[in-house]
This record gives structure tokens, sequence and C-alpha cells, in this order.
């Protein structure tokens, strides 16, 4: 399972490359405004910090201008990923991008039917977003395994489920459980994966134990 961050916050996304575990970063047009900074800019630092996957998404909704803003934003870096919404326009901007070698993630798919659409299209990503589901009274986790189970049956799709807007780590359990391919959260999120009382307890023990022996390894 790959580890997307969903942020644009330059300090957040460092820390967590600094774990070796992270493989890509998300960004949409609401984390840009939070950012305050100018969306070219910011993407191309992020390139420069994370060698995998950044996603950038598209403003426009129209496919004229769409294409035109995909193409733009695939020079920014080799690893820049086009985020496209799951529209007719959005998906024709998908196959177009793809046909040229571009990576394309299409964002805001909320439903079985979209997600094979999206595959269709050759999407490398689609992005179902669970948490904007349960906010609403659904079980967005239901989504991820109807659309795991769906692409399964076509092993000629190979568009990777990538699980966004995640609340919690429970989010990212059921997903790896799931067997999806890639899961974007806040890096909160990814952070609280480490967390357990009984890690924190365990090494406050074995400090103190080894501390008692004065010794040092090194
Ligand atoms: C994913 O690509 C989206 O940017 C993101 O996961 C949306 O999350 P939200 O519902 O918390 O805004």
């Amino acid at each position: 399972m790959k580890f997307f961050v969903d942020t644009a916050d330059i300090i957040e996304i460092k820390d967590l490359a600094a774990t070796g575990l992270l493989d890509g970063v998300t960004t949409n047009p609401s984390i840009i405004a939070k950012s305050g900074r100018q969306f070219l800019d910011v993407i191309a630092e992020i390139c420069s910090i994370v060698a995998g996957s950044v996603s950038a998404e598209v403003a426009a909704t129209d496919y004229a201008t769409m294409i035109k803003e995909a193409k733009k934003l695939a020079t920014i870096a080799k690893n820049v990923t086009v985020k496209v919404p799951l529209t007719p326009a959005g998906l024709k901007v998908c196959k177009e991008m793809r046909s040229m070698g571009t990576t394309v993630n299409v964002t805001l798919c909320f439903s079985p039917a979209q997600a094979i659409l999206a595959a269709k299209a050759g999407a490398t990503y689609v992005s179902p977003f669970v948490g904007r589901l349960d906010d609403i009274g659904h079980d967005g986790m239901e989504l991820i395994a109807d659309i795991m189970n769906i692409y399964r049956q076509y092993p000629l799709f190979d568009t990777e489920v990538l699980v966004a807007s995640v609340r919690h780590p429970n989010h990212i359990i059921q997903a790896a459980r799931m067997g999806a391919d890639v899961v974007t959260c806040p890096p909160k999120t990814l952070w609280q994966l480490f967390d357990h009382p009984l890690t924190d307890k365990g090494l406050k023990a074995f400090t103190e134990d080894w501390a008692k022996t004065g010794q040092t390894i090194l």
C-alpha cells in the first residue's frame, strides 16, 4: 500500500518524507487556497522534495481550458500527476494526457459507476472520497470494497484505487484489508499510525531499565 499525504504544507511534507515511508502527495484547489501560495511554485517545490507522484488539480471545468491547464501542469516536473474531476470533460482530458504519457488522478469519485468510467478512461489513479460519504450518512469504505471487487473482474484495468478523504487511521486499516493501492490523508492521520499506548509504556520501561545498567552501546 502506498502512502500519499494530502497537503501543500512544505514542513509537514518534509517531516513525513524523512520517515522514508511517504510515496506521494495530493493537493486540491482548497488545499492550495489554504497554503496561501502560488499554485505552480508550491507544486514545483513539493516535486523537488518527493520523488513519487504529486497530484496537481486543474481549475477549469470546460474541456478546452482544462486540457491547456493539464498540459501546463505536466511540464512542472516529471512526477506531476494531473488531477481532473470525474466529469465527461475531465475524463476526456484524462484519456488525452494518458496517451501523452502523463499520469492522471481522477478525483471526486463517489460511485462504482464513476470508478468504472475512470478505469475506461485509462486513469492512473481513481480517488473515491470515503470521509465525505461518511459525512452524509453513507459508508465510504463500502464504496472502496465495491470498486476493488469490480476492478478485480477486469485484469486489464490498471487504474489504482487511491482512497481519499481519509479521516482516521481506521479508514487506512480497512483500505489495507481490502487491498487498496494507495491512501491519501492529512499529515496528522499518517502520524497517528505510529501511535499505541503500549509502545510508549514499553519504551519508557526499557529506557529506565537500560539506564540502571549504566552501560552504553556506542
Ligand atoms: C484527495 O485527493 C482530496 O484532496 C482529499 O482527500 C479530500 O479530502 P477532504 O474530504 O478531507 O477534503
